[in-house]
C-alpha cells in the first residue's frame, strides 16, 4: 500500500513541476542529512547534542570559553563540513535549473552543497550564511574556513584574526543576530512570485526563514512539502510526501523527464 501511495504522490509531484516554471525550492538541514550532515531536531540532530541558548551571538563574543565551545561543537558536532558531497536531492534541483524551471532555491543550510551540486551562486540565496570562511568582528577581514581549521587542528582552539587579534566568527548566522537583509527581501520576493515552493527537509519551526513557504502558498503558488516528519505548514500543502528528498526527488525526476 505505501508504495503505491508514494508512486501517487511522485506523479503528482512530476506534474506539477512540468506544469511550473518558477519553482522556488526552499531547503532545510533534512536535505543533507543523506550527504551525512546531521540535522538539528531529529534523534541525533545537532541540538540534541548541544545547547542552542550557547549558540548565541552575546555568548559567542561575550567570553572566550564561550567561543572555545563553539568551535569545538562545530568541527566535531559536524557543522563544518568541507569534505561532505552533494546527495541525489542536491542534483536533482541541479537538473531543475539545468530545465530552465529553478526560479531559486532560499536554504537555510550552510553547508555549500547546492552550489556543490552545480546549481548557480546566484540562484542559492542563504538566509542563514554559510561555513566557507570565518571574518573578524573588529576589522573585517575574512579566511577561508579551511585555513582556519587548519589552525584548530594546530591547537589553537580559540582561533584569532591574523591581521589584529580581534574574534574570529564563521559567516554563518548565529541565534541574536540578523539575517542578511538583501537575501532575505530577494527571498520573499521570489516567494511572491514563484508558481510553485518545494519545502525539501525542514521542520519549518525558524522564522523569519520558515515564512517564505508560507508566502509562496498565500501568493497563490502550489506548495508541496518533502519532509521525514509533519511541519506545522502541512495543512498549507497541496500535499505532503513524507519520505526521504533524495529518493522522492531523483525518482521525481525521472518522471518529469518521461513527461517533458
Ligand atoms: N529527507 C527528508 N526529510 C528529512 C531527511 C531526509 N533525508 N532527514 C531529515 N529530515 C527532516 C527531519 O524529519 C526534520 O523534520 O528534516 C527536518 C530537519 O529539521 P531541522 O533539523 O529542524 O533543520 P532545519 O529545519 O533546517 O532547521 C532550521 O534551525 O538551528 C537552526 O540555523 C539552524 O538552519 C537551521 C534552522
Amino acid at each position: 500500500m505505501a508504495e503505491e501511495i508514494f508512486e501517487k504522490d511522485i506523479n503528482a509531484l512530476a506534474d506539477l513541476i512540468v506544469k511550473s516554471e518558477k519553482i522556488l525550492v526552499f531547503s532545510g538541514a533534512g536535505i543533507s542529512t543523506e550527504s551525512g550532515i546531521p540535522d538539528f531536531r531529529s534523534p541525533g540532530g545537532f541540538w540534541t547534542r548541544f545547547d542552542p541558548e550557547d549558540f548565541t551571538i552575546q555568548k559567542f563574543i561575550s567570553d572566550e570559553n564561550s567561543r572555545r565551545k563553539h568551535w569545538g561543537a562545530m568541527t566535531e558536532g559536524g557543522l563544518i563540513t568541507p569534505d561532505a558531497k552533494p546527495n541525489l536531492a542536491h542534483y536533482a534541483i541541479a537538473e531543475l535549473e539545468e530545465m530552465g524551471k529553478l526560479y531559486g532555491i532560499v536554504t537555510q543550510n550552510v553547508d555549500g552543497l547546492h552550489q556543490k551540486a552545480g546549481n548557480s551562486e546566484d540562484l542559492v540565496f542563504q538566509l542563514h550564511g554559510d561555513m566557507s570562511h570565518a571574518r573578524c568582528l573588529s576589522c573585517n577581514d575574512r579566511y577561508p574556513m579551511e585555513e582556519v581549521m587548519e589552525w584548530v587542528k594546530q591547537g589553537e582552539d580559540v582561533p584569532d584574526c591574523r591581521s589584529c587579534g580581534g574574534i574570529l566568527k564563521p559567516d554563518a548566522v548565529y541565534f541574536g543576530e540578523s539575517l542578511p537583509m538583501e537575501v532575505l527581501s530577494e527571498s520573499q520576493y521570489r516567494a511572491e512570485t514563484c508558481d510553485m515552493c518545494i519545502v525539501l527537509g525542514s521542520s519549518l519551526v525558524v522564522y523569519p526563514a520558515a515564512n517564505i513557504p508560507v508566502i509562496a502558498s498565500r501568493s497563490k503558488a502550489s506548495l508541496v512539502i518533502v519532509n521525514m516528519e509533519p511541519t506545522d505548514m502541512d495543512h498549507m500543502a497541496e500535499f505532503c510526501i513524507k519520505s526521504k528528498a533524495g529518493e522522492v526527488m531523483s525518482r521525481t525526476m525521472e518522471k518529469v523527464r518521461e513527461k517533458a
